[in-house]
């Protein structure tokens, strides 16, 4: 019997009714892989994760890609064995939030610019509930990968009591509990694969996790808009990193087959269809975080700030390459530099969103490229590492499978982003990660990604599994 016949009688003789919307288009199933109460199902090129529920499946996460989906379920089910053994009891709630790659417009997200990110495949889950102790005030986590707990304060407080990474959770609980929810003392576990200083936001898509399982645990759902807002916030208070928003954004926004085009001063985010599967995101991971990076952020930002200032100016969109020229005299070299990249990194990623939408994956890649060269000498945020990735990207070239490549993140270490034909993608994800090897002697990593669902509930009460 072949997996898709098993997985069908399967299916039928549980009588369960299959009402996603993707499979209302399209009932031919190809494959379907069966996890208990979970199923990966396989529609003609796509993949779709179910979960059984009372006679019915749901459509839980869309991932597009079987490794991606395995992952999920495993990473999943890790942190829901991990809590019952930690606290001996069933979890409430699983939230998940992905993180995000950006494709271009870097360092501009807080210079009232554009920016194109998508989520990846790569999720942070929390799984929690209340705890058997009410009168506890404080909430406590676990997180299985760095095999530690931390009890976090419920209060409204504007600062940091907690260190590490539990700044992140309190600041989020913090923002909760100011607008006034009522957030019961609780237990969660915490799982993750998104790489960690890697400029793939692992902390916003753990605080975007936060706020998903604090919705689902108090019952009070928040606008996306606020949630993404609130957790922006967590960041600013209690991590002192002073970032945009398109982080938090993307994590909360993502979606299947898009990139998002988000305008940092409307916040309003435009659809770029992103479906070609010929077209593949290699994220290259340079597995080097110099210590500078979060002190320099704030240094650029502040650099940005005072020649916008200068020119006398209220935003960056409203500024022209000649405008700059003409104050270059009282500005810095520095600030003209910073206004340099600004400038001319809108533009770019206008003008990528469009190649995108046009398929024009040529011009993407130069785009990429021209970013890249903007980053390392006009904003200086890129570092040997990044460079080399880029470069044997870059050598590698469009006919052997390479469209374009650049950093990605806040710079100083972290990935490397590079589109590539989908049919060259092992061979060209071989050969940067051994020549990166051989002249950087550190060994990077990496993988692919589709775009990916945003955050989400993956189990919202003790009955449903
Ligand atoms: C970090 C910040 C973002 C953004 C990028 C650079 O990831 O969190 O807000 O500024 O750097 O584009």
């Amino acid at each position: 019997m072949s997996a898709f016949e098993f997985l069908w009688t399967e299916l039928l003789s549980r009588n369960v009714i299959i009402y996603s919307s993707f499979v209302r288009r399209s009932v031919s199933l190809t494959a379907g892989l069966n996890y208990g109460s979970w199923f990966l199902l396989q529609f003609h090129n796509s993949l779709s994760v179910f979960q059984t529920s009372s006679g019915s499946l749901t459509d839980l996460s869309h991932p597009t890609s079987l490794p991606a989906a395995e992952q999920f379920i495993e990473l999943r089910q890790r942190v829901e064995t991990e809590f019952q053994f930690r606290f001996g009891y069933v979890p409430l709630v699983v939230a998940a939030a992905p993180g995000r790659v950006n494709l271009i417009g870097e360092h501009v997200d807080y210079n009232h610019g554009f920016v194109l990110p998508m989520a990846i495949e790569r999720y942070v889950i929390i799984a929690a509930a209340p705890s058997s102790n009410p009168s506890q005030e404080h909430a406590t986590f676990y997180s299985s990968d760095m095999q530690e707990s931390i009890d976090v304060p419920i209060s409204a407080s504007s600062g940091p009591t907690c260190s590490g990474w539990g700044r992140y959770l309190e600041g989020v609980i913090a923002g909760f509990v100011s607008r006034g929810c009522n957030v019961p003392p609780f237990d969660a576990v915490i799982g993750s694969s998104v790489p960690r200083g890697g400029g793939l936001s692992s902390s916003a898509a753990l605080e975007v996790a936060t706020a998903t399982m604090l919705e689902g645990i108090t019952g009070q759902q928040l606008e996306p808009l606020e949630k993404a807002i609130l957790c922006q916030r967590a960041e600013h208070k209690f991590a002192g990193m002073p970032c945009g928003i398109m982080d938090q954004f993307s994590s909360v926004f993502g979606m299947p087959n898009e990139l998002m085009l988000l305008d940092c001063i409307s916040q309003e985010i435009q659809v770029v269809p992103f479906r070609d599967e010929n077209v593949s995101v290699l994220i290259t991971n340079s597995n080097v975080k110099h210590e500078l990076a979060t002190g320099e952020y704030a240094e650029r930002r502040r650099q940005c700030e005072s020649a916008l200032a200068e020119l006398g100016l209220l935003s960056w969109r409203d500024v022209t390459l000649a405008d700059l020229d003409l104050a270059r005299r009282r500005l810095t070299t520095d600030e003209l530099a910073c206004g340099r990249h600004v400038v001319t990194e809108i533009g770019r990623t206008l003008d990528a969103a469009k190649a995108f939408a046009n398929g024009q994956w040529a011009l993407v890649g130069e785009l990429m490229y021209s970013s890249h060269e903007s980053l390392q000498k006009d904003f200086r945020v890129s570092c040997a590492e990044l460079d080399t990735l880029v470069r044997i990207a870059r050598e590698i070239g469009s006919e052997d499978g390479v469209y374009g490549s650049r950093m990605t993140g806040g710079g100083f270490g972290g990935c490397s982003v590079t589109l590539v034909r989908s049919g060259r993608a092992k061979p060209v994800r071989e050969r940067i990660l051994m020549q990166y090897e051989n002249e950087t002697s550190v060994q990077g990593s990496s993988f692919t990604s589709r775009p990916a669902i945003g955050t989400h509930l993956v189990k919202r009460n003790a009955h449903d599994n």
